[in-house]
């Protein structure tokens, strides 16, 4: 065989597939059928078995790339039929993966379309492996192992935002139309799911944005909730979604309390012209809220203090701590335009109201009144006036509230809705939340950790650090470093749940 330069790799594999259909032809026509084997299995190994790594190194990522179905059938075909050709095309299967998944991960710039870009990748190779590689297990495996390999590469980021992901599906107003192929999404994302390490990012993001579509109201289905709840039991057992269980379960009993509630201020002497809705939370089911005391008006402190007679009268010995920062409302306002309804967070509220009483203030003046905190006021000032739906006017005007600035109602105000929306702020994460979702996973992490060790050393009651360190690998369920389990044994060192070996360094001994 002359040298094929210049050739692709699809044109060599073409030419290959005919030289052994023309040798066939010929057996069959001239030749003695002995010959026949010894001769397509001499021109198999001269034409594919001494440049398998080459076809692979020049072509594979490129027909992967262009997802060129007619010759990656054809390049397994022929290559199933020399020896050692199918083990060489899984290791460069395996590799593309790792490394084309490695790069959807690998960049933080690209976060933005992580998930989406891992789902369609998924897809794709199901569909090589499916219709091109006849579902050979050992690629379908190989596929999957390269799948957690890569994923796990760059912790946390993608549970975060595989959360995320899931939260955009669920949520009130996404453009998948059906329950069936919302059905369809959450399916694939647990797959996705599947490969990731460390889930208890997945769960903190997972149940703070749960926690928004409950209490804001924002859920696109409460069927599309309980089903992607009852695939993460099933993925990840009873343990891992009990607290989520818990919010429906809150969610629900509020409701009930609401209803008992409305009959029972029926019966006050003084009805209320506010409608007041709680939604009461069992502390620890939900996300930690940061407490934060704003002002509430007069004739809302005085229903807070209804509803605390009536609740505290049910259940005696409770506490309750209202949480202002999910809180929402609707507003009756009048501008020069007509009669319109603000759907507001109670922030917002807040801010409105004052304009009830005077013609402008400045944001200090905002923010004595109302008591929220600074960044907080900002970004629900900004939503005020300079938005979608600009109720305020902000002088000067400018996209961002800086010290000093002014607002007054803007009795121009003109939409085409009678009910508006203006909470949305509600729903978007701020980089506090980020961070202090991410954190508080972390500090989690190493109560488990002290726990673990505690456990381990109680049990075992004298261990070598590197076995105490193999065993903790066993038994977290996140991916840890060497160097934090190290500073974790030190601390509780430091607090005398063990010592060392007085002898040995390297040897612990549990101290009861
Ligand atoms: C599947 O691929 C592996 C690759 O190493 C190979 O050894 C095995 O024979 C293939 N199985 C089938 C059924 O072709
Ligand atoms: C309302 O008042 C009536 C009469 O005092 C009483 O019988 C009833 O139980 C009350 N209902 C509620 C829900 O408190």
């Amino acid at each position: 065989e002359q040298e094929r330069n210049g050739e692709t790799v699809p044109e060599y594999l073409h030419h290959v597939a005919r030289r052994l259909e023309e040798e066939n032809d010929r057996v069959i026509s001239y030749l003695d059928q002995s010959t026949q084997k010894p001769l397509i299995s001499a021109i198999e190994k001269q034409l594919l078995g001494e440049h398998m790594t080459a076809i692979l190194q020049k072509g594979l990522s490129t027909l992967l790339d262009e997802n060129r179905v007619t010759e990656l059938t054809l390049l397994y075909q022929l290559f199933s039929k020399v020896k050692g050709g199918l083990p060489v095309l899984l290791q460069f299967w395996r590799d593309y993966i790792k490394s084309f998944g490695g790069e959807v991960v690998g960049s933080p710039e690209k976060d933005k379309d992580m998930v989406q870009e891992l789902l369609d990748f998924k897809d794709k190779m199901d569909h090589v492996a499916q219709r091109c590689f006849q579902r050979n297990e050992t690629f379908i495996n190989a596929m999957k192992e390269a799948f957690e390999s890569f994923i796990n590469k760059r912790p946390n980021k993608p549970a975060e935002l595989i959360a995320k992901y899931v939260d955009s599906k669920l949520r009130a107003g996404n453009k998948e139309a059906t329950e069936e192929e919302l059905e369809r999404i959450l399916d694939k994302i647990m797959i996705i799911f599947r490969f990731i390490h460390g889930k208890d990012v997945f769960e903190a993001f997972y149940k703070k944005d749960l926690a928004k579509r409950l209490l804001v109201g924002k859920s696109a289905s409460v069927d599309a909730e309980k089903s992607m709840l009852s695939k993460l039991k099933h993925e990840c057992g009873a343990a891992f979604t009990s607290k989520l269980e818990g919010m429906f379960k809150d969610m629900e009993l509020s409701k009930d309390i609401m209803i008992q509630f409305k009959q029972y201020m029926q019966n006050q002497s003084e009805p209320s012209n506010i409608e007041l809705t709680v939604n009461i939370l069992t502390m620890g089911y939900w996300p930690t809220y940061t407490p934060m005391e704003v002002h509430l008006p007069t004739e809302m402190v005085k229903l807070q203090e209804v509803f605390k007679m009536f609740y505290l009268g049910k259940h005696s010995g409770r506490k309750l701590q209202w949480q202002p920062t999910l809180g929402h409302a609707v507003l009756k306002a009048e501008f020069k335009e007509g009669k319109k309804e603000l759907q507001v967070s109670l922030f917002q509220t807040l801010v409105l109201l004052m304009f009830n009483e005077g013609e402008e203030f400045t944001v200090e003046e905002i923010h004595t009144a109302t008591g929220i905190e600074d960044g907080e006021l900002r970004r629900t000032l900004q939503s005020l006036a300079c938005g979608k739906a600009r109720v305020l006017n902000k002088n000067p005007r400018g996209k961002d509230v800086e010290d000093g600035d002014r607002f007054n109602f803007n009795n121009d105000f003109k939409h085409k809705l009678f009910r508006i929306k203006i909470n949305q702020i509600q729903m978007k994460e701020t980089v506090e939340e980020q961070v202090s979702t991410t954190e508080r996973v972390f500090q989690d992490r190493q109560y488990q950790i002290d726990a673990a060790v505690v456990r381990i050393m109680k049990m075992r009651k004298t261990l070598s650090h590197n076995l105490l360190v193999s065993e903790l690998y066993n038994q977290l369920k996140f991916p840890v470093k060497p160097g934090d389990l190290k500073k974790r044994i030190e601390s509780l060192i430091d607090r005398d749940y063990m010592e060392r070996d007085k002898e040995s360094p390297n040897q612990y001994h549990y101290v009861a």
